[in-house]
């Protein structure tokens, strides 16, 4: 099994990391630093620089990975931003903080996938339920729950641009392509008090990645597997 994350330093994707080596996976992972990068190379990873908000570090993407044929890849990397409980306006610099890793990095590195995964694989993004409007109840956070929104937006499109392939296209999709959330979880983003381990969330979500069907491209899942709605 091959496996690409994308974002993995520290939280969820370094234990996705963790986690799919312990089950002998070769695992490709990304790290904005070169301390970080050298740390997933040292836990058995092929690791390699990439900042999904600068344009030129992303657009780099494509050819380190070309043919890699993943049957797995995960988009982890996030932020948060400010933490405001009301609706007090973004300052510029903070909305173009999350909106161009959140959704901004997501729309460079997924169209770079297309020719780097196996057929049939399966891809990624960790959004949050956050995100869901139709689950909504409060409105802390707006800026990052508008980023997540936007952020599933863009997977659906590309499980639709995955599901078509080209000309003579076989008839299972490119990629089985979800917006997972991993629950609440302790991690720097998370905190300390939140309700689950890294590991217990990233468990959770490789026995939902590893049961999905083709029927299930385009969905929104809890870390569990459960449909959570737009
Ligand atoms: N923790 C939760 O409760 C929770 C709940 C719902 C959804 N999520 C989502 O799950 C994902 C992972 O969250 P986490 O809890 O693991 O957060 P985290 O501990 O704060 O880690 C965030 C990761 O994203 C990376 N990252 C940030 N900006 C990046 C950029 N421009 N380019 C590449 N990588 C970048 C960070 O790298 P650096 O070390 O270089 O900063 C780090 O590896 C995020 O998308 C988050 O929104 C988390």
């Amino acid at each position: 099994m091959r496996v690409l994350v994308i974002g993995a330093s520290r939280g969820i994707g370094r234990e996705f990391v963790v986690q799919y080596l312990a089950e002998r996976a070769q695992v490709t992972a990304t790290a904005r630093r070169p301390q970080d990068v050298a740390e997933l190379e040292a836990l058995g990873a092929s690791a390699f620089q990439l900042d999904v908000s600068d344009a030129v570090s992303a657009s780099g993407l494509a050819w380190r990975v070309d043919n890699a044929g993943f049957d797995l890849a995960i988009v982890t990397a996030g932020v948060y931003g400010p933490h405001t409980a009301g609706l007090d306006p973004p300052t510029e610099a903070d909305f173009d903080a999350v909106m161009h890793t959140n959704v901004l990095g997501a729309m460079r590195v997924l169209p770079q996938l297309a020719d780097a995964l196996a057929p049939g694989a399966r891809l990624a993004v960790l959004s949050s339920r956050m995100g869901s409007i139709g689950l909504r109840s409060a409105r802390t956070g707006w800026l990052y729950r508008a980023s997540k929104a936007a952020l599933n937006s863009v997977l659906k499109d590309v499980s639709l641009a995955f599901a078509k392939g080209s000309e003579g296209a076989p008839s299972w999709p490119l990629a089985i392509c979800v917006a997972l959330h991993p629950g609440w979880v302790q991690t720097e983003m998370g905190g300390a008090g939140a309700e689950l381990t890294p590991e217990r969330s990233v468990a959770d979500m490789r026995r939902t990645l590893a049961g999905l069907t083709p029927a299930q491209t385009g969905a929104f899942l809890n870390h569990d597997g459960a449909v959570l709605a737009w």
